[in-house]
C-alpha cells in the first residue's frame, strides 16, 4: 500500500504546481520511470500546450499555430470535437472555432487525451482494451458530469482519459509478464498483486508519470487515489468528487463493456448501491433515466478510436 507523505524539500521532486502533498516513492518505481521515459517520451506537442495554457498569459493565435503544425493532432481534435460521443451542439471547422468553443483548458484536454492514447501500441490486444476502456471512462465521466452540472468539467476529464495508464505504462515495461498479472482477476485485487510483484501500483506509477508530464494538480493525485476513495476524502471534497466520479464512470464503463448480456436493472442496482454513487448522490430512478445514453456515448466512444487504428 503507498502512502501519501507531506512535501519536503528532499522528496518532492514533483511538479512545483504540486500541492501540499507528494507521493511516496522506491528505488524500482525510480528505474521504471527512468526506463518508460526512454521507451515513450510524452508527445511534443502536447507538452508544449500544456506548458503554454498553464501561463496567464498565452495568446490563442500561438494555441492555434501549435496545433495546426501537427496534422494528426488537428485532425483528432476536430473528429473528436465533432463526434456524438463528445457531445458538442454544432459543427466545428477549425482549431480557431475549436479554441473559442472549448476554451483553453478544453483544448488542453483534448492534446492530452490524443497524446496518451498515441502511446497505446493498438496492434496488442490487451493495449486496445485499455486504451478503449480509458477513453469510454473519459466519456462517460464527461456526460455525466454536463448531464449533472457538475463543475469543473475539464480536470476530470483529464484525470479520467488518463487514469488506466499506468496499466499501460506496465504492460510496455513488463510486457506479457504483465499482461498475465492482469488475466488473474479483477481490477480492484490489481493494485495489490501489482503491489506485490513490483512494490507499486499502476495509479502510482501513472501519478508520476503525469507529474512528470507536467500535467499540473489536481490530476495527478486523482489519478494516485482512483483506487481508494477513503483515502481521497482525506484531501477534502474537491479530490473527494473528483475520485468519485472516476469510480463511477469505471463501474459504468465496465457495465457496458463487459456485462452487455447483464439485465440492465440488475446492473443499475449495483452501481447506485456502490461507494462512488453514494458520494455523489445518485439514485436509482436518475441512472435510469440516463441509462441508455451511457449506452450510446460506450458505443460512440468505441467506434470513434477505432476508427483512429485505422487512419
Ligand atoms: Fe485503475
Ligand atoms: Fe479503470
Amino acid at each position: 500500500m503507498f502512502e501519501l507523505q507531506p512535501v519536503s524539500p528532499k522528496n518532492n521532486e514533483l511538479d512545483n504546481s504540486y500541492s501540499s502533498l507528494a507521493f511516496q516513492t522506491n528505488a524500482r518505481l525510480d528505474v521504471d520511470l527512468a526506463r518508460l521515459g526512454e521507451l515513450r517520451p510524452f508527445p511534443e506537442t502536447a507538452q508544449r500546450l500544456i506548458a503554454m495554457t498553464g501561463s496567464e498569459d498565452y495568446k490563442v493565435a500561438d494555441l492555434r499555430q501549435v496545433i495546426e503544425n501537427d496534422a494528426i493532432l488537428t485532425a483528432r481534435t476536430l473528429e473528436i470535437v465533432n463526434s456524438a460521443a463528445y457531445g458538442m451542439r454544432g459543427r466545428c471547422s477549425s482549431i480557431t472555432l475549436a479554441i473559442r468553443l472549448l476554451g483553453s483548458n478544453g483544448v488542453r484536454d483534448l492534446a492530452v487525451a490524443i497524446a496518451g492514447m498515441e502511446m497505446y501500441d493498438t496492434a496488442d490486444l490487451r493495449a486496445r482494451t485499455l486504451r478503449d476502456h480509458n477513453a469510454v471512462v473519459g466519456s462517460i465521466a464527461r456526460f455525466m458530469a454536463r448531464k449533472r452540472g457538475v463543475p469543473n468539467i475539464s480536470d476530470l476529464y483529464t484525470c479520467a482519459v488518463l487514469h488506466d495508464i499506468g496499466q499501460l505504462l506496465l504492460l510496455q515495461l513488463y510486457g506479457e509478464e504483465y499482461g498475465q498479472l492482469v488475466d488473474l482477476g479483477v481490477e480492484e485485487n490489481l493494485c495489490q498483486r501489482e503491489r506485490d510483484r513490483y512494490e507499486y501500483d499502476h495509479a502510482l506509477l501513472a501519478a508520476h508519470m503525469v507529474s512528470k508530464w507536467r500535467i499540473p494538480d489536481p490530476v495527478p493525485t486523482v489519478i494516485a487515489l482512483h483506487h481508494d476513495l477513503r483515502r481521497a476524502r482525506s484531501l477534502g471534497s474537491e479530490i473527494h468528487h473528483l475520485v468519485a466520479q472516476i469510480r463511477l464512470a469505471d463501474e459504468l464503463a465496465e457495465s457496458f463493456l463487459y456485462h452487455q448480456d447483464d439485465d440492465d436493472e440488475d446492473l443499475i442496482r449495483v452501481v447506485v448501491g456502490g461507494d462512488a454513487a453514494k458520494v455523489l448522490a445518485l439514485g436509482e430512478e436518475e441512472l435510469t433515466g440516463l441509462w441508455y445514453d451511457i449506452q450510446a456515448v460506450t458505443i460512440q466512444t468505441k467506434y470513434l478510436w477505432a476508427q483512429f487504428d485505422s487512419q
